[in-house]
């Protein structure tokens, strides 16, 4: 196994927005020098971080003098194409792999890993032109939801088909190129598991989180799902069974469908810190970030135990609507954190930082957090 990379070292992440900024912030308290590479100036990541080179991913020059000059290559942008981190790896490691991200940057490759690792999704097909939909259609049955196979995000390149929905128009509406389309899941919850693998393999997760969604962007994550030990076990073991087998080093997140039946089925998969596990910063020893910096650096993982009951949610753009929000009634409740992400332009849907509150228990903790967003609106 290859030696620790120890503070002082420097941590090239690869993207620029929160997720970057937050690892950079953890990377910076333990001493190590950050330097970030995306296309944008004055970003999220750029404002923590040592050095911020603009570039696009697909530059492969400036991919390669970036790697030459940081000790690992991490990422919290998972578009990158795989010529990128190929170049990158001849001159860094680059935790996750390559091939990670090119496996779950796409939903098909992304489901069909799952298949092949046994694990349970809900029922999809392939589909790669307008009459392949009809034929997916046919076989799926309504409702189902078409998705784009790349660059999808907070809902975007999605649509719900019913049985009197237009397929031609469905078809244009998600952009012509290559798609999935899925049974729709009735779950009774939406859930996550992160977990962190080490470069010796050892792995450490925060346990399951509920994660409700408003127009499906993330809106509220609560801690400590209150299903039985045999779910949360079972959820342990699918993301265990994904890192290993994908053979994973730093932190994933598999989102998660509870269903009536209480069954558990994998929506999707994201090869970094998730929004959902923003609230470990308050609420775990070792944060997300934490543990992402320690399993790429080759260091032991974290304590992940969480300290109290804790709810987190996301502040959109929406919120600047009437103004700079009211940030000091925000923190009236002391058990309330507030998170900025530095970003100027607050627009509709834009994730501009999130809110953290502690509970006596969890529904407590999210009463609080979504009263103090509230607050922030009230004049
Ligand atoms: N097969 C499905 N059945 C029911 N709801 C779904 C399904 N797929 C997606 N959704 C809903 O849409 C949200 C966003 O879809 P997801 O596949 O996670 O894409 P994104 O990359 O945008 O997060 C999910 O969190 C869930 O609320
Ligand atoms: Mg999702």
């Amino acid at each position: 196994m290859s030696p620790p990379i120890l503070p002082g070292a420097t941590i090239g992440i690869l993207g620029s927005g929160q997720l970057g900024r937050m690892l950079a912030q953890a990377a910076r308290r333990m001493g190590y020098r950050v330097e970030t590479l995306s296309p944008g100036t004055d970003t999220p990541t750029g404002q923590i971080a040592e050095r911020e080179l603009v570039a696009d991913y697909d530059d492969l020059d400036a991919i390669a003098a970036f790697a030459r000059d940081v000790d690992v290559v991490t990422f919290e942008f998972e578009n990158v194409a795989s010529a990128a981190t190929e170049v990158a790896a001849r001159h860094a490691p680059v935790r996750p792999r390559g091939e990670v991200l090119h496996i779950t940057q796409n939903r098909l490759r992304e489901k069909r890993a799952l298949a092949a690792a046994g694990l349970p999704t809900a029922p999809f097909e392939a589909v790669d032109d307008r009459q392949g939909l009809a034929v997916a259609v046919s076989r799926i049955g309504t409702p189902c939801i078409l998705k784009t196979a790349g660059f999808g995000y907070d809902g975007k390149g999605q649509v719900r088909l019913d049985a009197d929905t237009d397929l031609e128009w469905a078809w244009r509406s998600i952009g012509d190129g290559p798609a999935v389309l899925e049974g729709l899941v009735d779950f009774e919850a939406e859930l996550s598991v992160v977990a962190a693998r080490g470069l010796d393999g050892g792995l450490v997760d925060f346990g399951l989180i509920e994660n409700r969604h408003a127009n499906h962007i993330l809106d509220v994550s609560i801690a400590d799902m209150p299903v039985g030990e045999a779910q949360t076990d079972r959820a342990r073991e699918i993301a265990a069974t994904i890192m290993e087998q994908l053979d994973v080093v730093g932190v994933l997140c598999v989102e998660l469908f509870l269903t009536r039946g209480g069954e558990l089925l994998v929506n999707e998969l994201a090869p970094r810190p998730h929004n959902s596990g923003h609230l470990t910063i308050e609420a775990c020893p070792s944060s997300q970030f934490d543990q992402q910096l320690r399993a790429v650096c080759g260091l032991p993982l974290g304590e992940t135990t969480r300290k109290a009951p804790v709810a987190m949610a996301n502040l959109l753009g929406d919120l600047w609507e009437g103004g700079e929000p009211d940030w000091a009634a925000a923190l009236a409740d002391p058990a309330v954190n507030l998170h900025l992400y530095g970003k100027a332009a607050a627009r509709p849907g834009r994730k501009m930082g999130h809110l953290t509150a502690f509970g006596d228990h969890r529904d407590d903790a999210m009463r609080r957090v979504v009263a103090a967003r509230s607050a922030l609106k009230a004049e």
